[in-house]
Formats: C-alpha cells, sequence, structure tokens
C-alpha cells in the first residue's frame, strides 16, 4: 500500500462506525428505512441505472453502505471494496440487518484481486469523494476498465473540479464561507485534509483526528484517464453545489461504457 492509502486508511478507520450511528443511526433503524425507501438513498443517479435486479454491482469506496445495500435491497448482487474495516462493520451489520447480501471487501481499492474472468461487473457504482484519494487517476480506471464486462457500464459521480478554485472545497457549506476565488484550479500536489466527517463529530482537541492525503484533479485529468482507459464516454452530466449556490457546479457524473475498440 502507498503511503497516501495507509494515512487515508488511518483516517478512515477512526470513530468512522460512531459517525454512521450518529447519522443513519443504529443498523437496525437504518436498514428498516432502507427497506422502506431503497430508492430516496440512489435518488441522484437511479436514473442512470437501466436495471438493478439481476446484476452484478461493483460499489468501490463504498464506504457505510447506504448505497450498497439499498442496491441489494432492489435485487443487485453488490461487492463492495473499501478500506477501511471500521466502514465494514457497518455496513455489514445494516445488510444484515436488511436480510441481504453484501460482499465487502476490506483492501485498497489499486490492490484488491478478484477472478476477473469469472466475475466480470455489469456495473462499477462510484459517488461522492472519490477520486482525490488516488494520485495515479490512470491506474485507477484501468482497474475498473478490467473489472468489467463487455459493455459493462461505469457510472461515476464527484464533486466538480471546479472547487478547486475555491478555498473552501467542501461543496455543502453554505454563505459566508470561503468561496473566495483563492484556489488554483492546476494545482496537483497531495493536499492534507479532513476526513469529511471530522466536522460532525466532537473533540477536545482539533488534531486527534487522523488526517486525509489527498489529490485533486481536473475534469480533463479524469476524462483522459478514463477515455485512455478505453472507456467511451456516453455523458457527462454536471450538476450545481449542494449549498445556496446553485449557480456554481457542484458535482458531475460520468457515464461510459467499457466497448471493444479496435485499437486501445
Ligand atoms: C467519502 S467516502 C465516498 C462516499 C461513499 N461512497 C459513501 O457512500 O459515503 C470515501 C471512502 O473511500 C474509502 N477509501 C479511501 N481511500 C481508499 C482506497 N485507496 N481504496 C479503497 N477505499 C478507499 C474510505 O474508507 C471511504 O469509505
Amino acid at each position: 500500500m502507498n503511503k497516501q492509502s495507509k494515512i487515508n486508511k488511518k483516517a478512515w478507520s477512526y470513530r468512522a462506525t460512531e459517525f454512521w450511528s450518529n447519522k443513519l443511526g443504529k443498523p437496525s433503524q437504518a436498514a428498516k428505512d432502507m427497506i422502506e425507501r431503497p430508492h430516496y438513498y440512489l435518488r441522484r443517479h437511479i436514473q442512470f441505472f437501466d436495471e438493478i435486479r439481476g446484476k452484478k454491482i461493483i460499489n468501490p469506496l463504498g464506504s457505510c453502505g447506504q448505497k450498497a445495500v439499498p442496491l441489494a435491497i432492489l435485487g443487485a448482487d453488490v461487492t463492495v471494496v473499501d478500506i477501511s474495516e471500521e466502514n465494514k462493520k457497518y455496513a455489514t451489520d445494516i445488510a444484515v440487518a436488511a436480510n441481504v447480501n453484501l460482499t465487502y471487501i476490506v483492501s485498497d481499492f489499486l490492490e484488491f484481486n478478484i477472478d476477473n474472468i469469472h466475475n466480470p461487473f455489469d456495473i462499477a457504482y462510484l459517488e461522492g469523494g472519490v477520486l482525490h484519494y488516488f494520485s495515479d487517476l490512470h491506474k485507477f480506471a484501468n482497474k475498473l476498465y478490467s473489472l468489467l464486462k463487455l459493455d459493462g457500464k461505469l457510472i461515476l459521480n464527484d464533486f466538480h473540479p471546479f472547487r478547486k478554485l475555491l478555498q473552501e472545497r467542501d461543496i455543502f457549506k453554505d454563505a459566508n464561507d470561503n468561496l473566495e476565488l483563492t484556489g488554483n484550479y492546476f494545482e496537483s500536489e497531495l493536499i492534507v485534509g479532513e476526513v469529511s466527517y471530522e466536522k460532525y463529530l466532537s473533540h477536545n482537541t482539533q488534531d486527534e483526528f487522523p488526517k486525509c492525503l489527498l489529490r485533486y484533479w481536473t475534469m480533463g485529468e479524469i476524462i483522459t484517464a478514463f477515455a485512455s482507459a478505453g472507456f467511451v464516454i456516453k455523458q457527462l452530466v454536471e450538476g450545481p453545489r449542494f449549498d445556496s449556490y446553485k449557480n456554481l457546479p457542484g458535482d458531475f457524473t460520468l457515464i461510459a461504457l467499457k466497448q471493444e475498440l479496435a485499437e486501445k
């Protein structure tokens, strides 16, 4: 595991189960809600899945299972790959309470091995804060390509690179926060950042929380990595921020297919 992943594993292994329990409730409560309204948890991206029932879906960096378990409830065969054992604990507890199967592999996404030939996935679904955990986007895109079957679909959602321009990169924050254009869109260094839930947990000293190491990408770098891995890009849908600055881009969703190309 490289240094960046080691640092991020430590950060995401710190009090994650506690955070998810605060946010989504005890696993039994979360499971009950997911059974009652699975579409609610998938509402931002469900339009990109043609079909869910019977599909083999990989959900890399799937965290606490808040997307994977609703997909399993809707009839998919779901595999999560995530670096945090703490996340696995919460996700598997919800899956058990919801009475669905969930395969959860704790590993650095770039390092896990699966029998690709016998286990190709129909869909790879990733969302909300994933690309900045990797400092080699080509390797990341190639890995996703290798996991999909021919004609398999990539649904990749992440925060919009426009946020690189802003001093404050959290797209959920609201007015009076730093929306000054003091960032550098072309910055390519690794940046020390907070694990996304740090602000939601009480703690005595600011630095008791382990930090993350993040690489923020430009839109050009992202599209180039997936196109050169061999994906055929079908759609790039940009959406507004999640706070009141609806005039600024907040996230994007890339829809791409693994198709046989004459030359790769
Ligand atoms: C912000 S979350 C992504 C959002 C998530 N899909 C959800 O449902 O909340 C980022 C996740 O990436 C995981 N992660 C970070 N680096 C990773 C790596 N190199 N390989 C696998 N998982 C990683 C973290 O443990 C964390 O669960």
